[in-house]
């Protein structure tokens, strides 16, 4: 599989997400998403109860307050600093969540914030090329500690019936084109794998996956070895 131009689709989907970050939470309004956010949400902060959480690609912070409510400590990432100010802003359970710059594809400068025995990761898999995807899960999976918790979701191929795959590429990734508020579009990478695609893009260290589908999400949830 050949590396996609991935400094091209990169810049491109962190532009576009930083120059809709003070409206990108329309797609949490939708009346059609509303029974299955509700679900979501409220299943989340089990999941995290009573550990040290890295969360990854956090944008608005949308997932943040539902997830960190029973965690012990919870960093919130992402490239984007216009994402993470209305992150901030959120109303988040005191004293636990942090919110800091980092890129997913590295993580580096995570050091001192180290060690996570859990991380979430809300609608960012789907945005990672395929050629990406086994380096980022073993760099996550680098900076968990045995026995951590991963928990991603992400939408499901129904989101296509608000914006149609516009083309696929060589390597089997799907794009979309994104129209912004000021009239600009946007290539944007968007995948929408199967359940067994997933699972066999794991890697050696994941145990037991669980892979939960709801209308416009799924879930999915696994142990480290
Ligand atoms: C679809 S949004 C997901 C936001 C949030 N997790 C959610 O589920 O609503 C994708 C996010 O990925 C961020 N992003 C793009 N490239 C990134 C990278 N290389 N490292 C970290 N975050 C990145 C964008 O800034 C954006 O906030």
């Amino acid at each position: 599989m050949a590396l996609p131009d991935t400094v091209a689709i990169e810049h491109s989907m962190a532009a576009y997400y930083a120059r809709r970050a003070a409206y990108y939470e329309r797609v949490y309004h939708k009346p059609e998403r509303q029974s299955d956010l509700r679900a979501i949400e409220t299943s989340l902060a089990a999941q995290f109860a009573h550990r040290r959480v890295l969360e990854i690609a956090c944008g608005t912070g949308w997932w943040t307050p539902h997830g960190a409510r029973l965690a012990k400590s919870w960093l919130a990432t992402d490239l984007s600093p216009e994402t993470m100010t209305v992150a901030r802003a959120k109303p988040l359970p005191a004293g636990k969540v942090d919110f800091r710059a980092v890129d997913a594809y590295t993580l580096a400068g995570l050091d001192d914030a180290a060690p996570f025995d859990a991380a979430f990761a809300g609608c960012w898999w789907s945005h990672v090329p395929l050629a990406r995807l086994a380096a980022w899960l073993a760099t996550l999976h680098s900076r968990l500690t045995p026995g951590a918790r991963v928990v991603m979701l992400d939408n499901s191929f129904v989101q296509v019936s608000n914006t149609p795959i516009s083309r696929t590429d060589a390597d089997g990734n799907t794009y979309q084109l994104r129209s912004l508020d000021d009239g600009a579009t946007h290539e944007v990478l968007k995948n929408f794998p199967s359940p067994e695609q997933v699972f066999a893009a794991l890697g050696p260290r994941a145990r037991d996956p669980k892979w939960t589908g709801y209308t416009h999400y799924w879930v999915l949830s696994y142990d480290l070895a």
